[in-house]
């Protein structure tokens, strides 16, 4: 059955258009991830199983669950499924493909063609012009993805029951705990963001205080969950248990789907959330154990180190006007990630597609920093790129004797007080960023696509000398290798 509905998958999603797959957040999961996940649910002594499957699209997770209950590896008296797609295209298909799956296995399905938002609110309220929903056993979901507007309906009817938060996913996640039973499991898809986003704290307070988190599965590459729809976004896929208590966690990484690197390792629960940050952060190691811990005696903050960093203060569309293809009298180099490649730095560039620089004047002069020597960190990184922090230095022999720098948003650009580092210090600072230990260590704790300067200034760096040190070996350095930094990294401080 799984396998018929994932051609129906395929079909639909090269089908439908991406107005609609992003209103209604519909990317479907492709089996492997759906087998997956319905393999993490845990045999238990409950014998009624009333699954919940909310935003189900064509019932590829239910569909996975049933297949584990025909194969016997979960075994109960009776199953109940209770199916919510708002979308009527679908509707029919879901019903098919649930209905035939439920005669396999003596389940009763019901596809609920509605709001699963409102039906999961007014139960959860006791609306008496409604019927209850069961409390549920078990829930797979793959959630839609959408902002929910501050004063939308959804985020309204969210907050008579207590849950305060931004994003479909995120409200789906939450009903749906807010609807399991003590000790029901849940599995879901989600979008990593939610582990460290600022937004999302009241969320992560919800799910902490409800549910013990007991497994997690990060994948390696963020483009590969949900290929055929494009998302480039980093899932992970998260086994709760409602009012369970809280030990270990497992953590397991694979690259893609096909699940075939598969490891998994056992954290103290205290290494994945610090229950005394205010934030609650979920901290997902991203490496074996032994990989991930920066040197001890890299512990100094930015502050510690007199070092700023700042995200590139020219946004170019509001400076239009003032953008020049070409140096001219007047103008100043405008720098972008484009113009630096692994370890080089070439400046202008003829043909580039963006502005090589900008015009000097009264408007344009606060945003421009002093010729110097600065370490820059794409904001983005490209997609075939194996790090996620990449740093560049600007060497400000190759700008033609000008006088200042405009430094594009796209890169976030470290100084001291406004100007530039000593030589050596950039050149330090940007090997330091560049070595595995730090990537590891950054992936650890953020799940963004995106390095902001809040990153940056949330990682730590060894001292200033072992970091001019590291800048001129660097500097004496004709081709520089991951292995030759990484070594260098250890060499210096272990
Ligand atoms: C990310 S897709 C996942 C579908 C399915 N769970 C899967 O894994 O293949 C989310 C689904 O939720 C549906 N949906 C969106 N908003 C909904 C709502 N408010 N109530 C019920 N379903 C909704 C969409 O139409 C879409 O089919």
């Amino acid at each position: 059955m799984l396998n018929e509905t994932d051609q129906l998958r395929q079909q639909l999603a090269a089908t439908t258009d991406t107005a609609k797959k992003s209103r209604l957040g519909q990317f479907f999961t492709p089996s492997p991830i759906a087998r997956f996940m319905a393999s993490l649910f845990r045999p238990s002594t409950e014998t009624h199983c009333r699954l919940l499957d909310p935003g189900a699209g064509i019932g590829s997770l239910s569909l996975a669950f049933l297949e584990r209950c025909q194969n016997g590896e979960l075994c109960f008296d009776d199953i109940r499924v209770d199916a919510f797609e708002i979308d009527e295209v679908i509707v029919p298909h879901l019903l098919d493909s649930l209905q035939e799956a439920g005669r396999h296995t003596a389940s009763v399905v019901r596809v609920l063609p509605t709001d699963f938002i409102r039906a999961a609110v007014d139960s959860l309220l006791g609306n008496l012009f409604t019927a209850p929903l069961p409390r549920y056993s078990h829930v797979i979901m793959n959630p839609p993805y959408r902002k929910i507007r501050n004063d939308s309906p959804h985020r309204n009817a969210l907050r008579q029951v207590g849950i305060e938060t931004v994003n479909l996913y995120s409200a789906f996640a939450a009903l749906s705990l807010a609807l399991l039973a003590p000790h029901g499991q849940l599995v879901a898809i989600l979008p990593r963001s939610f582990c460290n986003g600022p937004y999302f704290r009241p969320f992560r307070e919800f799910i902490l205080a409800r549910a013990a988190l007991r497994r997690v599965h990060v994948f390696e590459r963020r483009d590969r969950a949900f290929r055929n729809d494009n998302v480039l976004q980093e899932n992970i896929i998260l086994l709760l248990e409602r009012g369970g208590q809280q030990n270990d966690v497992e953590i397991s990484i694979s690259t893609d789907d096909s699940f075939s690197d598969i490891t998994i390792h056992t954290w103290p629960f205290a290494d994945v959330v610090d229950l005394s940050d205010h934030q609650l952060f979920i901290h997902l190691p991203s490496a074996k154990a032994d990989d991930i811990a920066l040197p001890p005696s890299a512990c100094f903050s930015l502050d510690d180190l007199d070092i700023q960093v700042s995200t590139g203060p020219v946004v170019d569309f509001r400076q239009k006007a003032y953008l020049q293809a070409m140096p001219a009298d007047q103008s100043v180099p405008l720098l972008y990630p484009g113009h630096f490649a692994e370890n080089s730095f070439t400046w202008p560039i003829i043909g580039f597609r963006k502005a090589n620089a900008i015009e000097r004047n009264s408007h344009t002069e606060r945003w421009l920093y002093p010729t110097g020597f600065y370490t820059v960190v794409r904001r983005l990184s490209a997609k075939e790129e194996k790090r996620r922090i990449v740093a560049s230095v600007v060497d400000p022999a190759g700008l033609q004797g000008a006088s200042m720098i405009g430094f594009e948003n796209h890169l976030n650009v470290f100084h001291c007080r406004k100007e530039g580092l000593p030589e050596s210090l950039a050149y330090g600072l940007a090997s330091y960023l560049n070595t595995t230990a730090v990537d590891t260590c950054f992936r650890r704790f953020n799940g963004h696509t995106q390095v902001n300067a809040t990153d940056l200034r949330n990682l730590t760096y060894p001292d200033r000398e072992t970091l001019q040190a590291l800048g001129e070996w660097s500097m004496r350095q004709r081709d520089l290798s991951q292995e030759m930094i990484d070594a260098e990294l250890r060499r210096r401080v272990g």
